[in-house]
């Protein structure tokens, strides 16, 4: 009788949870504190590095300083680590006192006044996965309404120590109640991951109904092993994945890792180009105080942000897995433009690949096509010119590929975001400037 009573209610709590309140209808882009910074939480010793607000006041003025807010990276994201070991009288979340003072809701009002967004990390289940206070399925309507009442706008909500069941009743329950707070607040779920991120199990187009963006596998680390291990899972399963994203409803690879300590320049560039190519969220975890000027390059690249943000929202698709180890990867763009990714997985030397559009399943015409991280355009193309690309090893060449014929000059926004903008100053920054090539 009880488990049928379950199973009802799970049947009736999607359909009246649809979280449509237009966020996110191009990937979230941003900065999370998890990979790089963990659950540090010895101020004592390491004050800079530990979990604390001075750590997202510090990011929130980098993003807001350093350029990052103009071209889209808004969000401000907390992640495990940040609450008190217990609940208040009564019975909400509360920010460890030591290292977050002054509260969460000064916290989102400083991120506010710098024209970002913030977003925090909570966890369907008794416990988060580092062991902090957990959001049970009686505390959830009270957990969406102290996020809402600090000025939350972004919620990751994981699942560590919860059931199939219990998952399957708290997700759509907390979408409901981020709702009913009236307060937009984007809502990033990890449920897939605790049910093996595939149909049957996941249904990705109710999921799409309930969460914004929602994590299908492991963990990234801080390596290319990681990187590759992930696109393998996303490239293996398009079938199943690649159909569920658009706009308001993405994807999540993980966090972008570039900057930190594990990747090559080349592969620095492969993350970013193969993220774009997934309509991945553009999420860092990395120093933003520390960043090298070749990784703020890379993750400044407008035309890679560009693609990323296309507006029409649709992921790509490895197209070809070549025994060379090269892989083509496509996706296809607003005003019948398009992107290439060639990767080369050989670790030795740089490859020289042979191809032409039309083995790429273009259409018979003329096309142009920039290369994203060289700058330089190559022109007289047509779906028959055969070319070559010379790609690293673990490095990639991006084209944005367009038809020649078109007249005015193709427009890559990078920058199309809306902001809250507090000063004057900030106000006269906000240069929502296209990216023209
Ligand atoms: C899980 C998530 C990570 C991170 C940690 C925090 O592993 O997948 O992204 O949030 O928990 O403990």
């Amino acid at each position: 009788m009880e488990f049928i009573r379950t199973l009802l209610l799970v049947a009736l709590v999607p359909a009246t949870s649809a979280l449509d309140n237009g966020l996110l209808r191009t990937p979230p882009m941003g900065w999370m504190a998890w990979e790089r910074f963990r659950c540090n939480v010895d101020c004592k010793n390491d004050p800079k590095n530990c979990i604390s607000e001075e750590l997202f006041r510090d990011m929130a003025d980098r993003l807001s300083e350093d350029g990052w807010r103009e071209l889209g990276y808004e969000y401000v994201i907390i992640d495990d680590c940040w609450t008190s070991m217990q609940r208040d009288k009564d019975g909400r979340l509360q920010p460890d006192p030591s290292r977050f003072p002054r509260g969460i809701a000064n916290l989102a009002r400083y991120i506010h006044d710098r024209g970002l967004k913030l977003g925090i990390y909570a966890d369907m289940g008794t416990g988060t996965c580092m062991g902090y206070p957990g959001t049970t399925l009686d505390k959830i309507e009270i957990d969406a309404q102290t996020f809402a009442s600090w000025g939350v706008d972004y919620l990751k909500f994981d699942g560590c120590n919860s059931n199939a069941i219990e998952q399957m009743m708290g997700y759509p329950l907390m979408s409901k109640a981020l709702n009913s707070t009236g307060r937009p607040m984007a809502y990033s779920c990890s449920w897939p991951v605790y049910v093996g991120g595939l149909p049957p199990n996941v249904n990705y187009s109710l999921l799409g109904d309930i969460c914004h963006l929602w994590r299908n596998y492991n963990d990234i680390q801080d390596s290319w092993d990681s990187v590759q291990n992930i696109v393998d899972w996303f490239t293996t399963n398009q079938d199943d994945v690649q159909p569920a994203a658009g706009p308001g409803r993405w994807n999540d690879p993980d966090m972008l890792i570039i900057g930190n300590f594990g990747l090559s320049s080349d592969q620095a560039r492969s993350q970013m180009a193969l993220w774009a190519i997934m309509a991945a969220p553009l999420i860092m975890s990395n120093d933003l105080r520390t960043l090298s000027n070749e990784a703020r390059a890379v993750l400044q690249n407008r035309v890679a942000i560009g693609i990323n943000q296309d507006p029409r929202g649709v992921q790509g698709r490895r197209l070809i897995q070549e025994k060379s180890h090269i892989e083509v990867y496509w996706r296809p763009l607003s005003h019948s433009a398009s992107a290439l990714v060639f990767l080369n997985r050989h670790q030795d030397m740089p490859y020289l690949y042979r191809t032409s559009l039309s083995k790429l399943k273009y259409q018979t015409g003329g096309y142009k096509a920039y290369n994203v991280f060289s700058g330089k355009t190559v022109t007289d193309l047509t779906d028959a010119t055969e070319f070559t690309v010379s790609i690293n090893p673990s490095g990639v060449v991006m084209w944005y590929v367009y038809p020649a014929k078109t007249s005015k000059p193709l427009q890559v926004r990078g920058m199309h975001k809306s902001h809250r903008i507090a000063s004057p100053q900030l106000q006269k920054d906000k240069m929502n400037r296209p990216f023209v090539l």
